[in-house]
C-alpha cells in the first residue's frame, strides 16, 4: 500500500470510531485456520442457495468465515485473496442484526460503522433481511494509485469476485447457505454507510445456515 492510502484508511477508522460510538467494536477470536473439508470435496459441494435461517453465526464461525474471505495469511500483511497489485483495495462491510462494522484483518476486528439493524439495506432480495449475515464488498478506488479508471472499475470487480469465491468455499465446508449478489441498491448503501465518491460498492454476500 501507498503512503496516502495507509493514512487514508487510518483517517477514515478514526471517522467511523467517531460516528459508530453507540456500537462497541467486536474483537474476534482468533480464526481457525486448520481443518475443514478437503478442497476437491469443498468444490464439488460449492453451489448458491437463497433461503436461510435467522439463526446467528457464533462469533467463531464469522471470525474463520472472514479470514477464509480475505484475511492476512502472512507476516507481510498478504492475504486469502489475491488483489492487484497488492493495493487491498477491498473494504467489507458486515451487516449483522446489531449493527453494520467494517473488517479490520490485521486486528481481527469488527470496527463499528453504525448501530441498528441494517440488513435490508444490503440488498433487494426478501431473504436479505433476515439470513443473519451479508456482506459488501466496497472498493476504495483511492487504494489503487494513479491507475486508470477502467483498470479500477476491472480490478476492483476481480478482486471482489476472488473474495466472493473464498466465501463460497468456506460455506460449502461448513454446510451453510450462501449468494452472491449484484442486485444491492447501491445508492442506499452508499448513503447508509457515508461513502466517498470514490468508494464503490461492487457486490454483496448474504450467508447463513439453510432451511431444513
Ligand atoms: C457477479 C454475480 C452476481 C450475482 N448476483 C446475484 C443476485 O443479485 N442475486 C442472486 O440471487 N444471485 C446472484 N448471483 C448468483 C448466480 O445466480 C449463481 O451463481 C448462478 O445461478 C449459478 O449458480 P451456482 O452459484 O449454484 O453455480 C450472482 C452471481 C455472480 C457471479
Amino acid at each position: 500500500m501507498t503512503k496516502s492510502a495507509i493514512i487514508g484508511s487510518a483517517w477514515l477508522m478514526l471517522v467511523l470510531t467517531a460516528a459508530a460510538q453507540t456500537v462497541p467494536a467486536i474483537q474476534l477470536p482468533p480464526p481457525a485456520k486448520e481443518g475443514g473439508m478437503p478442497l476437491m470435496q469443498a468444490l464439488a459441494g460449492r453451489h448458491t442457495s437463497r433461503e436461510f435461517t435467522s439463526d446467528p453465526l457464533p462469533l467463531q464461525t464469522l471470525s474463520n468465515l472472514l479470514w477464509a474471505a480475505f484475511g492476512v495469511n502472512r507476516p507481510d500483511g498478504y492475504r486469502t485473496a489475491p488483489s492487484a497489485r497488492n493495493w487491498q483495495e477491498t473494504d467489507l462491510y458486515v451487516f449483522l442484526a446489531d449493527g453494520v462494522y467494517l473488517y479490520d484483518a490485521t486486528a481481527n476486528l469488527l470496527q463499528p460503522v453504525l448501530a441498528g439493524d441494517h440488513r435490508a439495506a444490503a440488498g433487494k432480495q426478501e431473504f436479505v433481511k433476515d439470513a443473519p449475515l451479508s456482506l459488501v464488498y466496497v472498493a476504495d478506488l483511492a487504494r489503487m494509485g494513479d491507475a486508470a479508471p477502467e483498470d479500477k472499475a476491472l480490478y476492483s470487480a476481480a478482486d471482489a469476485g476472488f473474495i466472493a469465491q473464498n466465501v463460497y468455499l468456506f460455506c460449502a465446508s461448513e454446510g451453510l447457505s450462501v449468494v452472491v449478489r449484484g442486485m444491492v441498491d447501491r445508492e442506499e448503501v452508499v448513503r447508509l454507510l457515508n461513502l466517498r465518491s470514490d468508494q464503490k460498492v461492487i457486490l454483496a454476500q448474504t450467508v447463513g445456515y439453510p432451511k431444513k
